[in-house]
């Protein structure tokens, strides 16, 4: 059929053209932006899953809630390594804009302390001119989110930001994506800030999205975590969104699948939304006209796959050198022995698989962790982050 119609969108946060299945997350979002905006005592959403399970394109699918809220909004994607205050500030100063307060000064002295927060980021020392510039005009206002103790400048940035977000009756969200790489002070001082804003009914929340042991990291990190968040857990999509995410946008391009078709693609894809996009990228162009059958997806399911290896596994497998590759593939196979849908193994039996003294291999392991490869839910035992990984590792052999 006519590439030049082709809906489909697999890539790393490419917004698909039918957001199946979410109508839950998005109508619980709605709920906290009405309440935190009156002031109501509300838990903020972090939504968590595998990669390629939608998290990112769901979370600026929230952000365009509150956007046609008249909230301000602002969003950022945690990278190991990489302090909060330079990445939070530039969300910070787009979520001002975006508030589109009517007052110069109010809007210069909340620029101002955003800009003094960001510039105690400068490693002690810094001269004036080696300061990072986050681009705001207005002159910083010193005192105030300066003083280097990240959860009290916190505080203090959230309380003027939520102050001005008050005065027009809207409010501030925070989008930050890949949460888990936050670093360990950062994280914590943003529950302890969370937790500040809970209390005092000011309007302004984070919301997050992470890998699966993204809870874990922030109770690790503060224990009353879990009563400021409310996890959602994004997954595979049910037979009927999955069904969904494919024929409404066929159906634009007066197109359609027959239900063979459908169900062939589920047994495919498993339900998971990037593997959905790359089906149907690949078997539409394939597909001689419609309906496109089970025959067609047939045909087109070895360079769906083909595709996938290099952009969706190849792409991450590459980053692993040859010891992490060796212990990958050990994960790979002791989850097909165990059961191949079961997600996390016992690092024990890995070091087994290996024939190693499990010390021997925690570099390895901190490695594949560090690198997003793997995650530890729980203590002990790891699990992919890309779902059917193990699968690939076993068929690349
Ligand atoms: N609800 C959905 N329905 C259909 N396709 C989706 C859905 N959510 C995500 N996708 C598609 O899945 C792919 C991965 O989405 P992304 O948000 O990058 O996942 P994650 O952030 O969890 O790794 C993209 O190609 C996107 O278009
Ligand atoms: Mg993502």
């Amino acid at each position: 059929m006519d590439p030049i119609t082709n809906p489909y969108a697999p890539g790393a946060g490419q917004r698909p053209p039918e957001l199946a299945g979410r109508d839950e997350q998005l109508a619980a979002f709605d709920v906290v932006l009405e309440r935190v905006a009156r002031g109501r005592p509300e838990r903020s959403l972090v939504l968590t899953g595998l990669r390629g399970v939608g998290k990112t394109v769901l979370l600026n699918a929230l952000r365009g809630t509150a956007v046609r809220k008249g909230w301000g909004t602002g969003k950022l994607e945690a990278r190991p390594d990489q302090g909060l205050r330079r990445p939070l500030a530039g969300a910070l100063h787009q979520a001002v804009r975006e508030l589109g307060h009517r007052d110069a000064d109010s809007v210069d002295h909340v620029l101002g302390v955003i800009k003094s927060f960001a510039h105690r980021d400068a490693a002690a020392g810094a001269r004036l001119k080696d300061q990072w510039n986050p681009g705001i005009d207005a002159p910083a206002v010193r005192g105030r989110a300066d003083s280097g103790d990240i959860e009290i400048d916190l505080v203090e940035l959230f309380t003027d930001l939520g102050g001005l977000a008050a005065d027009v009756g809207k409010g501030v969200a925070v989008f930050i994506d890949e949460m888990q790489d936050l670093g360990a002070d950062d994280v914590s001082a943003l529950c302890a800030a969370c937790h500040e804003l809970s209390q005092s009914g000011l309007p302004v929340i984070v919301v997050g999205a992470g890998l699966p042991h993204l809870p874990a990291v922030l109770s690790a990190s503060k224990s009353y975590s879990e009563r400021l968040f409310r996890y959602q857990r994004i997954d595979r999509l049910t037979r009927e969104a999955a069904d969904r995410a494919l024929a409404a946008p066929a159906a634009e391009e007066d197109a359609e699948f027959e239900p063979d078709a459908l169900a062939a693609m589920y047994d495919a894809t498993g339900g998971y939304p990037y593997f959905i996009q790359a089906y149907g990228k690949v078997v539409w162009d394939l597909a001689p006209r419609s309906p496109i059958t089970a025959a067609d997806v047939a045909v087109g399911a070895p360079e769906a796959e083909s595709e996938l290896a290099v952009g969706f596994f190849g792409s991450r497998y590459e980053r692993a050198t040859p010891g992490e590759r060796d212990y990958l593939m050990a994960m790979a196979e002791v989850a097909a022995a165990a059961d191949p849908d079961g997600e996390a193994v016992p690092t024990a039996d890995v070091a087994a698989a290996l024939g190693k003294k499990p010390q021997s291999l925690s570099p390895a392991r901190d490695s594949l962790l560090k690198k997003g490869l793997i995650y530890s839910g729980e203590r002990g035992r790891i699990a992919f982050t890309v779902p059917h990984f193990g699968r690939y590792l076993r068929e690349r052999g």
